[in-house]
């Protein structure tokens, strides 16, 4: 049974929360309860005694410990409750951050005003789009960044952000403790609370959905008790998303059913492919060191290209991916991805790669890139060898530097075209009939023998002996 929004996923409820999924937002939000209706449920979950008693980590917070709270809102059910709850049960302050990764749809000052509604004494929204597209997308596509089969890790990077721009805020407006939405099975909470322990030994972190136990039916009867707004059907658990600029996941619901194939409604991003345009259509991706700089013969800022290649994938249906997952946390779990920008840009900048680089680069370069992808994807952002590894993905990618033309047409991305100034290519030496004098197709028999000499004598060797059995 899907249970709920948050089960399904880490939850951490910034960016796009399940209850702010734009299918619901549109005209069904409705206060729940009625003004002036008193209601039997009065819920006070007790802070678990086990974090009273016995944090099992440094970094968790004593109730004692907790003053003020940067809470990292979102809007959503969960982080809405929590803004509450943590007044109610740790009698403390509640400042407000959201943090705008470039997540479509969103309403800050909704977002704002709902903040305030619910006691935040502060509210900050804060718009890390280019910080976000320039020091983390970017490093991603230099590393080709992809986890299992197919998640270009935009949660993953998104995370370990956010929560250094919680550290951010919380130290510049007082506040002693984090407070996120994340459950206890995802992979969100490893990153936020490795980066706020890394960033901030003096911060203390809760994590009231984790602990607070509380159903959704619970959590939607304290939302109508203090009168919090929840926008869609409270009947159906909503999937579970969370989104930004480089990509959308949706879990829970029937994404838990292994078995069964995606309904239509949980594309929210990508064109079903069948409906997307007859016409193919070729996006040209330009880079420079590795970084893309042009779309379509245009310069374009990063998080506008970004975006638009976005756009143009979604149209043609392109980026999604059904994808069975190994958490870090030890769960296996399916995601809905949806990666239009993300695959578009991957191809391009691993083609442009192909075409500049040496065999002997090839051999090691993928090795690397999936070390640096497991790291980001573990949670582990802040751990210096990512940092080394940056520094070979910079030095690789300074060849990285052309154009590539990808086809795109109903859900499919491929490459036609390429060119670079750092090709290690000529057309004259590949090319069947003449070498162009730069080497002697007569030195080849030369290097086949040397080349083969010692498989040639180990064939020999083992022959020899079962020879005469
Ligand atoms: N499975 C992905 C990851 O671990 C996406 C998680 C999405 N997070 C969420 N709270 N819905 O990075």
């Amino acid at each position: 049974m899907a249970r709920g929004a948050r089960e399904g996923g880490g939850g951490i409820g910034v960016g796009l929360a399940p209850d702010a999924c734009p299918r619901f937002a549109s005209n069904t939000a409705a206060f729940l309860g009625h003004p002036g209706e008193s209601h039997p449920i009065t819920l006070r979950t007790p802070v678990p005694d086990a974090i009273r008693e016995h944090p099992t980590a440094s970094y968790q917070a004593k109730p004692e410990d907790v003053h003020r709270v940067l809470l990292l809102y979102s809007g959503g059910l969960d982080t809405s409750v929590m803004l509450k709850w943590i007044q109610d049960q740790y009698r403390a302050e509640v400042v407000a951050l959201t943090v705008n990764l470039g997540q479509p749809g969103e309403d800050y000052d909704v977002i704002r005003g709902k903040a305030l509604d619910l006691g935040a004494v502060e509210c900050h929204v804060v718009d890390a789009r280019e910080e976000f597209a320039r020091e983390y997308v970017v490093r991603a596509i230099k590393a080709n960044a992809i986890y299992g089969r197919g998640y270009p890790l935009f949660t993953a990077l998104g995370r370990p952000l956010i929560a250094a721009k919680a550290v951010e805020y919380a130290r510049r407006t007082g506040c002693d403790t984090v407070a996120h939405g994340c459950t206890g099975k995802g992979n969100d909470q490893v990153r936020i609370e490795a980066t706020v322990a890394t960033l901030a030994p003096e911060l203390k972190v809760i994590a009231p959905v984790r602990s607070w136990r509380m159903g959704r039916e619970e959590e939607i009867a304290y939302a109508r008790e203090h009168r919090i707004l929840v926008k869609g059907g409270t009947e159906v658990a909503p999937y579970s998303i969370d989104d930004n600029l480089w990509g959308r996941s949706s879990e829970g619901r029937w994404i838990e059913d292994l078995d069964r194939a995606p309904e239509d409604d949980v594309f929210q991003l990508v064109t079903r492919p069948e409906e997307a345009p007859d016409e193919a259509e070729v996006v040209t991706v330009e880079f420079e060191r590795g970084v893309p700089v042009g779309l379509n013969g245009e310069r374009l800022p990063l998080v506008e290209l970004i975006e638009r290649a976005g756009e143009i994938g979604a149209r043609h249906g392109v980026g999604i991916v059904d994808h069975i997952e190994d958490r870090i946390v030890g769960l296996k779990v399916r995601d809905i991805y949806e990666v239009p920008a993300a695959t578009i840009l991957l191809l391009a900048h691993r083609e442009l790669e192909a075409l500049v680089g040496t065999i002997h680069q090839h051999e090691v370069k993928p090795t690397l890139d999936q070390k640096w992808a497991y790291l980001v994807y573990a949670g582990l952002w802040w751990e210096p060898l990512r940092t080394d590894l940056d520094a070979f993905m910079d030095a690789a990618n300074e060849q990285v530097t052309g154009t590539v033309g990808v086809r795109l047409y109903k859900g499919s991305a491929r490459v036609v075209t390429r060119s670079s100034p750092n090709a290690v290519y000529d057309a004259q030496l590949a090319s069947f009939a003449q070498s162009g004098g730069l080497f002697s197709q007569e030195a080849s028999p030369g290097f086949i023998e040397l080349w083969s000499l010692q498989s040639r004598m180990a064939w020999r060797l083992r022959n020899e002996r079962t020879g005469g059995d």
